[in-house]
């Protein structure tokens, strides 16, 4: 009841939090109308053309870009840290080879905490070598359950390669070309922050609490699982499977729309624009489908695409085209999300430094709607 007294204003009119403001945040913009994207005040546009995902992490990690000697530093930490700990690797050859990617990640990177020497050293330094690990660990961790569920051995990481490279390196076993290394480059400085998303704000509150960064990460990863957010990658590509050519999308779109369904990879909560995020996808789907000779999922999509546009003038967000990209790169579909959680390990981290940097405890209010306060009844004369 003092919730009811002290609460001011109404949630009704804020369902799901939308247009609240719940933080103060120097890492990242976004401008819902114009469909802009800014890490630190650079252009998503840029960066994607320009930068690397090593940089992009030291840029969110210390809101800066970095000097060349401090790249290199950083890029050696984050090769020197890949390796993961044999107690994990024996937890990731135990599961059962049907479990879903993202809870075992989710699980692995819990289990990370306890054989991290850092793990409830709060401190600016101890929590920015976390954050290397943890960015570092996430890949090897998703890598080493998908070929150990395929009844393959892991690879272990291959210092020489950078952090995209290494990561198709431990994936598939045999080096990438430099296309397909740039490629998935390309998808981890886009996915690698967005601000208060779900899976973000979930993690920045228990951030908030003091608890350590793996609590944090591993809260993030599981507000990532859902197909509202990070899910949705999977559910694209399911549902291109589902329809199976591209003859059949107008009618599967307007069938789904008729009842009332969503199009996965479709519509934003912030973007009222096409999400900055997709051209860069759209392009990339377009050249990888001309390049393996492969163009059904990229038709389909172009198609899906058209559609939705007309039936409902909503526009493609950052999970549409990367389903159609990951797929020409022969990535399984229920490792998507898996990625995309390895690539917002960046974002995740640095706002948890950022949180406990100037942090309060964050808890709001709930507008009670139950019933008012009413005398306990005895079992016995419970009708
Ligand atoms: N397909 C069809 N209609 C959609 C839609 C989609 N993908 N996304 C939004 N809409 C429609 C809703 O049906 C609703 O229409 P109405 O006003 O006629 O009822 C309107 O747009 C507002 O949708 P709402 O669900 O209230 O928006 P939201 O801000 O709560 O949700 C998302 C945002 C992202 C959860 C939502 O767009 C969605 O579910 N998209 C599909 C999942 C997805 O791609 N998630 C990844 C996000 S990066």
């Amino acid at each position: 009841m003092s919730e009811t007294a002290t609460t001011k204003g109404t949630a009704a009119g804020t369902k799901g939090l939308e247009g609240i403001i719940a933080a103060n945040s120097e890492i990242c913009f976004i401008d819902g109308k114009e469909g802009r994207l800014l890490y630190e005040g650079y252009n998503i546009h840029e960066l994607a053309d320009k930068s690397s995902f090593e940089e992009i992490c030291y840029l969110l990690w210390n809101g800066r870009l970095p000097k060349r000697d401090e790249l290199e530093k950083l890029d050696r930490q984050l090769r020197v840290e890949r390796a993961i700990y044999p107690e994990v690797l024996a937890f990731l050859r135990a599961v059962p080879k049907n479990a879903v990617p993202m809870t075992v990640l989710r699980t692995a990177v819990s289990m990370l905490a306890l054989y991290d020497p850092d793990a409830e050293d709060m401190t600016p330094e101890a929590n920015l070598r976390k954050a290397i690990r943890l960015t570092a660990q996430t890949s090897t961790i998703l890598c080493a359950f998908h070929r150990m569920r395929n009844g393959l051995e892991p690879i272990a990481p291959n210092a020489d390669l950078a952090h995209a490279a290494n990561f198709l390196y431990m994936l598939r076993g045999t080096e990438p070309n430099e296309v397909e290394a740039r490629c998935v480059d390309l998808i981890l400085i886009l996915h690698a922050d967005h601000s208060l998303n779900a899976s973000t704000f979930a993690g920045r509150v228990i951030a908030s609490t003091l608890a350590d960064m793996h609590s944090a990460a591993t809260g993030a990863i599981g507000g990532l699982k859902g197909p509202l957010h990070g899910g949705a990658n999977q559910r694209v590509l399911e549902t291109l499977a589902e329809i199976g050519d591209v003859s059949r999308v107008e009618k599967y779109v307007k069938d789904l729309l008729a009842k009332g369904g969503k199009v996965m990879g479709f519509g934003h909560r912030v973007y009222k624009v096409e999400d900055p995020r997709a051209m860069h996808l759209r392009d990339w789907a377009k050249s990888l489908a001309e390049r393996t000779g492969n163009s059904k999922w990229y038709d389909m999509s172009v198609e899906m695409e058209r559609i939705v546009k007309e039936e409902k003038q909503i526009s493609v967000n950052v999970d549409f085209y990367s389903a159609t990209v990951q797929l020409c790169l022969g990535i399984p579909a229920d490792l998507f999300t898996c990625i995309f959680a390895a690539s917002r390990m960046a974002g995740w981290t640095a706002h948890v430094i950022e949180q406990q940097k100037h942090n309060r405890l964050i808890r709001p209010l709930a507008e009670y709607t139950g019933p008012a306060e009413r005398p306990y009844v005895p079992i016995e004369q419970r009708g």
